[in-house]
């Protein structure tokens, strides 16, 4: 029972990532879409895990983030929460609304935020938007779903930009950015991802906000760093942007593994009589 209350008082909330700001304290989140890669990362002290809509590409092998459903995100958040709350259960789960479950009406987004948050204990969503999408988060967060907001490059958007390449680079467009988090702020999130921004312009932002910015691609001067976790471990021998910063070769390794077994179990060396009953 002590330690129950224990983990809990250990809990990463969204009251604990507006002191870590204001005390200059970074932000370390990474995303995650199954039950044994958040055990890894709870037990390595993430800070926030994001179940990313992400998945829809790294795990599903869709070309977009377009494709996957409200069903398959509830699916990935439920391993994930499972896998945090097999360690300390000390980070944030945050899940990524798809896209459609939240654009069509507040009432809809609300009625979808709250399936997402009743089927399992995460702790807030996010949503891609501005002043679009302002009355949405009032609406989920005056019922006490926490919201993170997502400026810059919204993937959810490919479509309507058709390139992934840095966003707000033009005034008008940056100034708009700057407009986009305050109204984001203003209407209740309590953190704002901004994705592929100038750096000067994302420093700009975190000074202007009361509440953390999450950056990628957007330089150091945010309050905190969000990666793709399948992307700092080198899983994909073919995607190596400029603002992830690759800290293994997984995928070489994994593939020396693999062929490695191959050949053991082909040359019947394995199993040997150790590993046998
Ligand atoms: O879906 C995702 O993984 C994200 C992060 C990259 C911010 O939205």
């Amino acid at each position: 029972m002590e330690s129950t209350v224990q983990q809990k008082a250990a809990h990463v909330t969204t009251r604990r990532l507006l002191d870590m700001k204001s005390k200059g304290e970074k932000i370390s989140v990474l995303t995650a879409y199954d039950y044994t890669m958040a055990r890894i990362l709870d037990r390595a002290g993430i800070d926030v895990i994001l179940v990313g809509d992400s998945a829809s590409n790294v795990f599903s092998g869709h070309n977009t983030t377009l494709p996957i459903t409200i069903e398959e995100m509830i699916y990935h958040a439920k391993a994930v929460v499972r896998g945090v709350q097999a360690e300390t259960g000390r980070s944030m789960v945050v899940i990524d609304m798809p896209f459609m479950s939240y654009q069509l009406s507040s009432e809809e987004a609300l009625r979808n935020a709250g399936k997402i948050m009743k089927e399992h204990e995460c702790d807030a969503v996010k949503l891609e938007g501005g002043r679009l999408i302002a009355e949405t988060i009032k609406r989920i967060t005056d019922v006490g779903i926490p919201v993170m907001g997502h400026l810059g490059l919204m993937p959810q958007s490919i479509y309507k930009y058709g390139s992934y390449k840095v966003r707000a680079q033009e005034e008008r467009e940056a100034e708009q950015l700057l407009e986009d988090a305050r109204i984001v702020e203003e209407s209740g999130a309590f953190a704002v991802v901004l994705e592929k921004i100038p750096s000067k312009l994302a420093a700009e932002v975190t000074r202007s906000l009361t509440i953390p910015t999450i950056g990628i691609g957007a330089g150091a001067g945010c309050d905190g760093q969000v990666l793709v976790v399948n992307d700092i471990l080198g899983l994909d021998r073919e995607f190596h942007p400029r603002f992830v910063r690759q800290y293994a070769d997984l995928s070489t390794v994994i593939g020396n593994v693999v062929g490695q077994y191959v050949r053991d179990v082909k040359d019947g060396v394995f199993p040997s009589s150790d590993e046998s009953y």
